[in-house]
């Protein structure tokens, strides 16, 4: 796959039946605590892997540290958040390469592999599907608290949970399932990503702002104008697209555009079978997951927002 046509992760093909994925993410810091960044930064990195369908297997530590302003402690608990994270995925981590840099930046490449037939890319939608997203939204927003000093205890905890959560479940779930597209929700937004879904698409999208999972804090903090710049160029870009329904309340449109920071999947799904597919995540643990849209036949945007 080329890059004309960008997807979640580059994938070349080895042999007849066995494709290689690979992808690269890094960062500053979203949360305070080292260990748990480097937790967060690894799901982070192998979730294109799962939203492209395949298995992730190998990773490379990515490392900018300010070696003389920093203690080298906290930079071993930001890489043993990632190993952990990156057992727990049973990917095995093979090597990596550290700078001295200003800011402190983590990530990681990860290399997966799958068969070339089972390749999920985010544009085949079909008329009828039901998506289904992972993951509630509002990460952006609540980070944007959390480095303003305003952020609860609680909320802290929940997101830190919520970002440090591997894809991997929903992606082992969706396989047993007609999906058509999947991508998985990072810095363009829900609707950011959407839009890339569709956007050669003949079809549009219809989604309902109920049916959407918010954290709510995120709107509380919304409200306070915690809102990070990213999501204003968000919807500067991709709000041409998007037709948003008036009865649907400021704040929340304001979470639709809202970066995420590993983000859960947005899986496209032949209608029926979504239901079972929802039932399915929601028996493995995937509690968040839900239904909040459906694949529609042309409209005047690519997508509208009731
Ligand atoms: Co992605
Ligand atoms: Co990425
Ligand atoms: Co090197």
């Amino acid at each position: 796959m080329g890059l004309d046509k960008a997807d979640d992760a580059g994938v070349y093909k080895l042999a007849d039946d066995l494709a290689m994925i690979q992808t690269v993410d890094f960062f500053t810091p979203v949360v305070d605590d080292p260990y748990k960044f480097g937790q967060i930064a690894a799901a982070n990195a192998l979730s294109d892997i799962y939203a492209m369908g395949g298995t992730p297997k190998t990773s490379m530590n990515l490392v900018a540290f300010p070696a003389n302003d920093m203690d080298i402690a906290i930079l071993r608990e930001i890489i043993q958040g990632g190993l952990d994270k990156m057992n727990e995925a049973e990917v095995v981590l093979v090597g990596g390469h550290s700078i001295e840099d200003k800011e402190l930046k983590y990530g990681l490449s990860v290399t997966g592999f799958i068969h070339p037939d089972h390749i999920l890319t985010k544009r085949d939608l079909r008329l009828g599907d039901q998506l289904i997203l992972t993951k509630p939204l509002g990460i952006g927003i609540i980070t944007t608290a959390i480095k303003g000093g305003l952020a609860s205890e609680e909320i802290i905890e929940t997101a830190t949970r919520l970002m440090a959560t591997l894809n991997r479940q929903a992606a082992e779930v969706m396989k047993a399932y007609p999906v058509h597209a999947c991508t998985d929700i990072t810095g363009f937004g829900l609707l950011g990503h959407l839009t890339e879904m569709v956007m050669d698409s003949k079809y549009g999208l219809q989604i309902h702002a109920h049916s959407i999972p918010i954290l709510p804090e995120a709107l509380d903090y919304a409200g306070m104008g915690l809102v990070p710049g990213g999501a204003f160029n968000n919807r500067d870009f991709f709000g041409p697209m998007v037709e948003i329904g008036s009865s649907v309340h400021p704040l929340i449109q304001d979470v639709l555009f809202d970066p995420q920071t590993s983000g859960g999947l947005l899986i496209s799904v032949d209608r029926r079978s979504a239901k079972n597919l929802l039932r399915a995540l929601k028996g493995k643990g995937v509690q968040e997951a839900s239904m909040i849209g459906e694949v529609i036949s042309g409209s005047k945007h690519k997508i509208e927002v009731v």
